[in-house]
């Protein structure tokens, strides 16, 4: 703090003595200080507070009509805490009691006439110091404050950006995962749709499949289930917000008969290969192989296999379909004996939208059979290499048995330590 700045103070002094205001301000006059103002009537001294707003009050105890006492219990109640003015009581009784009356009412400091000069000067010097120190900080206070609340305005502001964004990101996540569902769906659905074209144009062409009713109803069963799965594949699209619900309970499923239907289901594509002999589907059973799922779902899987298989077998094949039961899980595969895959085709096969079929293919075959299987709480391996063939592993809950449930539906029971 410089000497100037401190000079500056401005000093108030209240005393209703006359002569000693006057040798004061002659004294305070003397050392540097310029800007004085004295009152005798301390019933003014709030005025001259407010009007000359001084930096230091010098306060005599005994006076008339308001006591020096009286002024500094005002002083406190109207200024508590911030902006306190320092106050240097100057009292001709130097009694114990009075001293400590003096500053328990909220004397900065206190001296006894007659005062040693220099003393005066010292303790003024110091008040006015420490005062403008502690203005220095409030200021600086202020300072900061206003800074971290400008700050913090503008973190709220890129708070506010950065969850817009990320709403924005989710909406987008949302819109690019329902476009590969809702692609996924007609993939899907024109697989039903083959089937019920396939089998409903075999009967007809076909006077001999119409005229054998056993024949007829097959195809018409077979129709039926395609249409079905075809239903189911497409409420799919209403479900996509909604999950799993009581509709979709898992059912008890026989496996061998899902394998045996999706063969069914699949074979119109493969029909004019068969019948050319090129490709073969073998079945290979080991028992009654219970799985808790939803039908409609697992012979998509399969015929999405089927078809894939019969896409790898350039030339003449086989396609085997294997089920049994391994370590309380139920196993379904599909085997062929075509091109095989490379490893970055392994690997990248799953992924929607991936292809190795230019325009013929859709990439969304895969991507659905493993979004079900994740759904069914089960597990896909594949095995592959080019020139080898491939092999899906398919790894379902097994269920021990189903149950009714009131509402009439047969809930698989999924042994809770077999199923981890
Ligand atoms: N059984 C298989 N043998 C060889 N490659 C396969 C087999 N199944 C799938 N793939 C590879 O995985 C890719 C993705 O399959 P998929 O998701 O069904 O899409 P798409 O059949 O429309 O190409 C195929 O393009 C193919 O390269
Ligand atoms: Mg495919």
């Amino acid at each position: 703090m410089n000497e100037a700045t401190l000079k500056e103070a401005r000093i108030l002094m209240v005393d209703d003595d006359v002569n000693s205001t006057c040798l004061m301000t002659n004294f305070l006059h003397r050392i540097g200080y310029g800007q004085l103002r004295s009152i005798n009537d301390s019933t003014h001294t709030f005025e001259a507070i407010e009007a000359f707003a001084p930096d230091l009050i010098l306060l005599d105890l005994a006076m008339p009509n308001i006591s020096g006492f009286q002024v500094l219990e005002a002083l406190r109640a109207d200024r508590q805490g911030e902006n306190q003015i320092p106050v240097l009581v100057l009292t001709g009784d130097d009694s114990a009691k009075n001293k400590r009356r003096a500053l328990a009412a909220g004397a900065t400091d206190l001296l006894v006439k007659p005062f040693d000069t220099s003393e005066v000067s010292m303790r003024i010097r110091n008040l006015l110091q420490a005062h403008f120190l502690r203005l220095e900080i409030q200021e600086q206070n202020r300072v900061l404050e206003d800074r971290v609340r400008e700050r913090t305005r503008e973190l709220e502001g890129a708070l506010e950006n950065l969850r817009a964004t990320q709403r924005q990101l989710l909406q987008q996540e949302r819109l690019s995962a329902f476009g590969e569902m809702a692609g996924g769906v007609v993939h899907d659905f024109s697989n039903s749709l083959m089937s019920i074209i396939g089998y409903s144009e075999m009967l007809i062409t076909n006077a001999k499949a119409r005229a054998d009713e056993a024949t007829a109803l097959e195809y018409l069963r077979i129709i039926n289930t395609a249409g079905r799965d075809g239903a189911h594949v497409v409420s799919r699209l209403r479900d996509f917000y909604r999950p799993r619900g009581a509709a979709d309970l898992l059912e008890p499923l026989d496996l061998n008969e899902i394998v045996t239907q999706s063969i069914a289901l699949a074979k119109p594509r493969g029909a004019k290969r068969e019948r050319e002999k090129t490709v073969s589907f073998r079945t290979d059973f080991k028992g009654e192989v219970m799985a808790a799922g939803i039908g409609a779902e697992l012979r998509e899987v399969l015929t999405n296999l089927i078809f894939n298989a019969l896409d790898a077998i350039p030339g003449a094949g086989i396609i085997t379909l294997r089920t049994f039961t391994q370590r309380g899980s139920a196993i379904v595969e599909v085997t062929d004996t075509g091109a095989g895959m490379s490893a970055e085709v392994r690997e990248r096969c799953l992924e929607p939208f991936f292809t190795t079929k230019g325009d013929q293919g859709t990439g969304l075959g895969l991507a659905m059979v493993f979004g079900i299987i994740k759904r069914h709480q089960g597990a896909l391996e594949i095995e592959s290499e080019p020139g080898k063939g491939a092999t899906f592993r398919i790894q379902l809950p097994a269920c021990a048995q189903g149950v009714a449930t009131p509402s009439g539906n047969v809930l698989a029971i999924v042994p809770r330590a077999e199923a981890a």
